[in-house]
């Protein structure tokens, strides 16, 4: 990202919306010679202007920042690729459905990889009326424990959190084909298709 909005952006997006300097200006309250000023880099417009300045050339502060405009192409839409992170200093629990940077308690946290389920994190699912019932083969001491259990399918998620001295145990309602994903604090991320 460019540190402020340069000359060059103001007046590309300006003459992609056929919009004059005076006409720009108007908009903003300020004159063309402002404007002028601005796209040949003699000046830069005020903070308090860009929101404006933004909204006049039909897109965002972010964009008007990046000298680009940003199609959202929607890419992430399937949950079945989305990423957990999970703080390791207060145990925040954060699902994207893309990639994403994700910083808690002052720390980049890593997109986790999941492990596919194993002896120690077994899983089992037990069908009771319209739920099931999950249960976590593992301890639940405040030392070693399963923090959150989490059901994912391609369009949604359902996630419980679990607490140290209680039961590695929860209901869910399992509706067409996903992983189970399950947090231990010391060994990390399992899954379990369903
Ligand atoms: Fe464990």
């Amino acid at each position: 990202m460019n540190s402020y909005v340069t000359g060059n952006t103001v007046k590309q997006l300006r003459e992609a919306r056929k919009l004059t300097q005076a006409e720009l200006a108007e908009r903003l309250r300020v004159s063309s010679k402002t404007v002028s000023k601005w796209e040949t880099a003699k000046g830069l417009p005020d903070i308090s202007l860009l929101q404006p300045l933004a909204q006049a050339l039909g897109i965002s502060v972010i964009e008007l920042m990046n000298g680009e405009h940003i199609a959202n192409q929607n890419i992430s839409a399937n949950m079945l690729r989305g990423k957990f992170y999970v703080c390791p200093i207060c145990g925040n629990v954060i699902h994207a459905a893309g990639n994403a940077v994700v910083s808690c308690c002052g720390i980049t946290l890593p997109a986790l990889e999941a492990e596919e389920e194993e002896t120690d994190h077994s899983l089992t699912v037990e069908h009771v009326e319209d739920e099931h019932f999950i249960t976590i083969c593992h301890p639940m001491t405040k030392q070693h424990f399963i923090s959150f259990v989490a059901f994912v399918t391609c369009d949604r998620i359902q996630m419980v959190k679990l607490y140290p001295e209680g039961n590695a145990q929860t209901r869910l309602q399992l509706r067409g084909r996903g992983n189970l994903y399950y947090f231990c604090n010391r060994h990390g991320l399992f899954r379990k298709k369903v």
